[in-house]
């Protein structure tokens, strides 16, 4: 997809501090999960920040949209808790300011950048992508950010560069449930190097036309919209093109559960849960349930990678 230039604002991401935010996530968390999100008291202070972009037209949903509440409220960020509203609560602990990634192994140029060099080349795109999580629920999100392809193409990968490994910050400071064995950290994921050049995955840097939210995985993060939404890799600070297949968190620890090419399946279930059927957050009943649909309904663009494999083995 090639956005006209006219399309594009030069000035990507102008930091202006468009106003304190309070607490919209920590609400939404108490409104939706009474259990786990505890008083109300915890109201995080965001800083956030308008980013100028264009609307990718062709690689996004016309779907409704999730709301922004519930999207930044119903989290998976296991760094700051294993509850839903806990990363909304707890995730204004994570600085995301300064921030710098390391680009190592299997390529020509490696480095380590600032998150505004990181940035600069690349003009921001939206792009309303589902995101299926692997526990059976799933969001429409207007993420914005650029196809991660052409930010592993700087790098100059080798032959050798089969793989590509994604690693989240490891501070129990700021990340308090890594100070609980619940993973190995720091959190792993990776992807094989054509899913990783395929122009659908995105490192994001926003949604709904903002900076990440801290919760979301902040500053940056991928978003791999034909997968199980855990191989999104939140607050990435290394990565790293390598020959051998990643040992993935999840994968580590429960080998026969997750696998390393979590492709969205309803035809592989889960070894404790049906994959047929999803739940959209913040539409229709607790209860009313929709088709999942394979490559969470990306495989025109994406099937091809698989050609040949057996989905069932390689889940
Ligand atoms: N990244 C890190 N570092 N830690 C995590 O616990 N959870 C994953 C993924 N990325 C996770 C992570 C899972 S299971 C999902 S479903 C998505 O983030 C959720 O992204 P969201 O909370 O922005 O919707």
């Amino acid at each position: 997809m090639k956005i006209p230039s006219s399309q594009i604002t030069p000035e990507r991401m102008y930091l202006r501090r468009r106003e304190l935010m309070l607490g919209i996530a920590g609400l939404a968390a108490g409104a939706a999960m009474p259990a786990a999100a505890g008083p109300a008291a915890v109201m995080p202070v965001r800083l956030i920040e308008r980013l100028a972009y264009s609307r990718n037209a062709r690689y996004s949903t016309t779907e409704t949209a999730t709301s922004f509440a519930d999207a930044t409220s119903y989290n998976n960020f296991y760094e700051f808790g294993t509850g839903k509203g806990d990363p909304a609560e707890q995730a204004h602990r994570l600085r995301p300011r300064p921030w710098s990634v390391a680009v190592d192994g299997e390529c020509e140029a490696p480095g380590r950048l600032t998150l505004e060099d990181l940035l600069k080349p690349h003009p921001l795109e939206e792009r309303i992508y589902r995101l299926r999580c692997v526990e059976a629920w799933s969001m429409v999100i207007p993420w914005i950010g650029f196809p991660l392809g052409e930010l592993l193409r700087r790098f100059q990968p080798t032959s050798r560069a089969k793989y590509v490994e994604f690693t989240t910050l490891l501070d129990p400071r700021q990340m308090p449930g890594q100070r609980y064995p619940v993973l190995d950290w720091p959190y792993v994921e990776g992807l094989r190097i054509d899913e990783a050049m395929h122009p659908l995955a995105l490192i994001a840097v926003g949604l709904y036309g903002e900076t990440l939210p801290n919760q979301n995985g902040a500053p940056l993060r991928l978003v791999v919209p034909w997968k199980y939404g855990f191989k999104s890799c939140k607050s990435i600070v290394r990565i790293h093109f390598t020959e051998r297949q990643p040992l993935t968190s999840w994968a580590r620890s429960a080998p026969r559960e997750y696998g390393f090419y979590a492709n969205v399946n309803p035809a592989v279930d889960h070894p404790r849960w049906s994959q047929k059927r999803e739940r959209r957050i913040g539409s229709g009943s607790l209860l009313s349930r929709q088709p999942t649909l394979p490559f969470n309904g990306y495989a025109t663009e994406v099937a091809a990678l698989y050609r040949g494999m057996d989905l069932a083995r390689f889940f």
